[in-house]
Parts: structure tokens; sequence; C-alpha cells
């Protein structure tokens, strides 16, 4: 098949770890005869220095003229001045509500070679496979907000409207179909207005699939419970600063934030795919960044944009392969043990997609 994807390296560690991502889906073309094409754009903090402007009108144009967008990372210390007016995370949120993106997938797996060195005992990480279902249009991230009083005061709003609640939940039960049928919906109904229509809302759209089934958590106990007992979740709902959260929370079920990716989706087919790591401003240019992230988000691209399902999953066990032969970025690496820089970790990614067989 024929794709146009839109590379958007961002900042920090983002053009390392995207370069390496952009190498495997070439690999992948080049294995199962693709004609992908790779268009790369300013976006974040880099593009604000190019151009005044995180988002500028000529990366909006590419990503319209493409199938998918790969995303590394944006923002850093240089564009943290809490009082500039243009911040690189100002273009993520314009880029999410530009493709109308408001369901946000990201899977996260307990792989059994990392268990014993997460920061989660290796008993409770048997099997975890969660899938996280974060609203990503609405909410408090773009509800109105205002400082005031001359720096004395500061308000943000929190609004959800009973359609944008239904397409998320909807998108969350079809995925429980297909999985293990059960959904966690997680809101703070106790205290907020929104919440309660969230849960109002959900409860609604649950009578169309009678085959899964529901349950609400409060969000402060359910950040607990995830801990404790992981295995027991499969599909978890969220509304878009809960599932932010919590998300990053689950890396250390996973062992490292660096080994998460995700998916942002609308009602199409196009969609914007990221680690959910941030841009990592520490380790930027030291090549020690862990790619896995970004790799497994361009499996994701190649599933949900592309429709190549063979594809991502060949991605998928290559990654596993690599970490069941050992191979560590120093992220997940043990104490004392040697580690491979990203580039490195990346050859192995695509030595073991090379052996995997076609069909
Ligand atoms: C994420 C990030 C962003 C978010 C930031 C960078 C705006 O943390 O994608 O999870 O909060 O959505
Ligand atoms: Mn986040």
């Amino acid at each position: 098949m024929q794709a146009t994807i839109t590379v958007l390296p961002g900042d920090g560690i983002g053009p390392e770890i995207t370069a390496i991502a952009v190498s495997v889906l070439k690999d992948i073309a080049t294995r199962y005869g693709h004609a992908f094409s790779f268009q790369e754009a300013l976006f974040g903090g880099c593009a604000i220095d190019a151009t005044g402007d995180s988002f500028p009108p000529e990366t909006v144009k590419l990503c319209e003229s493409g199938n998918a967008v790969l995303l590394g990372a944006v923002g850093g210390p240089k564009w943290s001045d809490p009082s500039a007016k243009v911040r690189p995370e100002q273009g993520l949120l314009a880029l999410r509500a530009h493709f109308g993106l408001f369901a946000n997938l990201r899977p996260v797996k307990a792989f059994d070679v990392l268990a014993d060195h997460a920061p989660v005992r290796p008993e409770l990480l048997k099997g975890v496979d969660i899938l996280f279902i974060r609203e990503l249009t609405g909410g408090v991230y773009f509800g109105e907000r205002q400082e005031q009083g001359g720096g004395n005061s500061a308000w943000d709003t929190m609004i959800y409207s009973v359609q944008e609640v239904e397409r998320v939940a909807d998108v969350a039960f079809k995925a429980a179909q297909k999985r293990r049928k059960h959904l966690t919906s997680v809101d703070k109904a106790n205290v907020l207005a929104s919440s309660r229509l969230w849960r109002r809302t959900v409860d609604q759209v649950a009578k169309h699939y009678p085959d899964v089934t529901l349950e609400h958590a409060l969000v402060d106990s359910f950040a607990m419970q995830m801990i404790k007992t992981p295995g027991r979740y499969d599909v978890v709902v969220a509304e878009n600063m809960f599932g932010d959260i919590l998300t990053d929370e689950s890396a250390v079920l996973a062992g490292s934030l660096g080994m998460l990716p995700s998916a942002s989706l609308g009602s199409g087919t196009f969609g914007v795919y990221e680690p959910i790591h941030g841009s990592a401003p520490d380790i930027a240019g030291k090549g020690i960044a862990n790619p896995t992230g970004t790799i497994l988000s361009a499996a994701l691209l190649l599933r949900h944009s592309l429709g190549l399902e063979a594809e991502a999953a060949a991605i998928e066990s290559a990654v596993k392969q690599v970490l069941e032969a050992g191979g560590r970025t120093s992220d997940i690496a043990e104490a004392g043990k040697p580690t491979l820089g990203s580039a490195e970790f990346g050859a192995r990614i695509r030595a073991a997609l090379e052996a995997i067989v076609v069909h």
C-alpha cells in the first residue's frame, strides 16, 4: 500500500527516537512491499524558535496532506518560562483539537522479563495488559481558564458534554468487546458535576454493549488499586486529565515511561502516534533514550491508520524478542548490567524484524 507519514520530531529526545522509529517503518515498507513516504515538519519548541508558532500553518498543511503523524515529544526548559505567551504544549493541544482526536489509546503491558526489576512486585505484574482510553479533546485541558486579580487568583473549567462522553465511551466499549469484555470507567463523581455527567452517560452507553461488564471507579481509589491489583483491569476509560495522570503512573507497571506508546484517534483512520513520555531534556543528545515507546507507536500507526495488522504485530514481536534476549536501554536495565544506546537498541529491533517470517 501507499501512505504518507508526517513526522514531527519535536524537541529534546524527540528527533533521536523518531529517527529510529522511521527506520523501523522503512524496513517494514521494504519487507512487506509498501510505499511509505515521510515528510518532516517543525513542531513544538523548535517551531516556536523558527516561526514564533508551536504548530505553524505549514506544519498543519503537511499533517493534513498525510495519512498519519508520528510525533516525538515537545517542550523543554528553554520554553517553560511561566510567563511565556507561546508554549510548545499549546501546539500539541492544537494538533489534537484540529484533527478531532478525541480518543487516546494507551496500551500498557508488563513484559515478564522486566517484571523482576520493575518498581512493583513481580507477582503482581503477571499478565498485566491494560488498555487505557484517555479522552483527549475535552475537559479541563480545553475549558476556559484565566489568571485574574493581578495574579492573585486563577481558574480553569472542566467541562464535558454528553456527546463528548458518548463518543469516547463507545470507543472504550468497542475495544473491550475485542478484549476481555471488562471496562472500568474512572471519574470523581462524588465531587465533580462533570464526573456525574460522565458516569450517567457511560451507564447509558453501556446499554448498547450488554456483553461488556462495566464498573465505575473513583480516581483516587483507582490510582491505588491499579498498582495493588493491576491484573484485574482490562480497558480503562477516563477524562483527559485523569487519563494523563493515571497513564504516567501506569508506567511503573511497564518498567519505564520509555516503554509506552499511544495512538490518538478521531472518527476516521487519521491518527497521531507518540510515546507517552516527554522530551526528557536531561538526556537529550546523549543517544541513550529508550526508543521503545516510539517504535511501538509506529506499530499502532500501522494497525490503526493503515490497517496493517501483520506488520504491526511483527514490530511488537521484535520488541518482545529483543527484551527477552536481554537487550536493555539504561532506564530498564538492572544496576551494574550492560546497557545499549538508543541506536544499538533500535538496530537489535530491526535485526529481530529481519528474522520474522513474512506471511
Ligand atoms: C501527554 C503530555 C501532554 C498532555 C503535555 C505535554 C501537554 O503529558 O501527552 O501525556 O498533558 O497531554
Ligand atoms: Mn502526560
